[in-house]
């Protein structure tokens, strides 16, 4: 991964450049890095604050040989690997929220947006695009947002070199990449679950189908998280807002 890059000044999206390359037939690997974007997107329709230099704005295509409905498996192998290098690198406390936030304390320091193209259930490709707020100083976001959010300078207290946390990354990404292809999603799972912080405190998590509060449990196998209700039965949720704890 990384092996062919494209790095660039500013761009919209680096999820843009890189899909773009894919739609051109760019191998698995190809890698998309910006110092800043306009238009950063976030999961859920939301922006992504991605100021000059100030972070790690990057997509990488994919081409897993797997169906279409593995691809939220990904998003978590992505966590992982993102936990595991930010917390070698940086030796700041960084835990994963369901699915996909790397946090600090309960600010969110990184994100990760998969986006994928498939013919029925044949995946064509994956973007995986990956934030990190490294150097942002405290007034490079909303005010609203301080309260959520945090880059690994405001946590640490020092600034960071961002070449070499890609690097970091893309080393436990490609590693756990291949135990992903050999061995399956399992061990991947169970690396996420020893990561995360949003297991065993009750929450209230908003599904396309309304609330459920209860506290999540495990993972399943499909990516999707196990939630216990009050009531004590067991529901699988695909897709959720995990809010605070209760
Ligand atoms: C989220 O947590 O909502 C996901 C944020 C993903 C941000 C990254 S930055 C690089 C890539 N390009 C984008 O426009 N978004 C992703």
């Amino acid at each position: 991964f990384g092996k062919k890059l494209l790095v660039e000044g500013e761009v919209t999206s680096t999820q843009d450049l890189a899909r773009n390359a894919a739609e051109q037939g760019e191998a698995e690997g190809y890698l998309v890095i910006a110092e800043q974007q306009k238009n950063g997107r976030g999961r859920m329709g939301r922006g992504w604050v991605s100021p000059y230099g100030k972070g790690i704005w990057m997509s990488m295509v994919l081409r897993p040989p797997v169906p279409i409905h593995c691809a939220p498996q990904l998003t978590l192998l992505t966590a992982v690997a993102l936990c595991r290098s930010l917390r070698r690198v940086t030796e700041l406390n960084v835990g994963i929220k369901w699915p996909n936030d790397l946090l600090i304390d309960g600010r969110k320091i990184s994100g990760i947006l998969l986006e994928s193209a498939a013919e029925d259930e044949r995946l064509k490709h994956i973007v995986a695009g990956i934030g990190i707020s490294v150097n942002l100083a405290a007034n490079d976001y909303p005010e609203e947002m301080l309260e959520k959010a945090v880059s690994l300078r405001i946590a640490a207290g020092r600034p960071f070199d961002r070449t070499e946390l890609i690097a970091a990354f893309l080393k436990e990404w490609e590693e756990l990449y291949e135990l992903f292809l050999q061995q399956g999603f399992r061990p991947i799972a169970e690396l996420w679950e020893s990561l995360a912080v949003s297991l065993g405190q009750k929450v209230l998590l908003t599904t396309p189908q309304g609330e459920v509060s209860g506290v999540p449990e495990s993972l399943h196998d499909s990516g999707a998280i196990r939630v216990r209700r009050e009531d004590g039965t067991l529901v699988t949720l695909f897709s959720a807002e995990m809010g605070e704890p209760l």
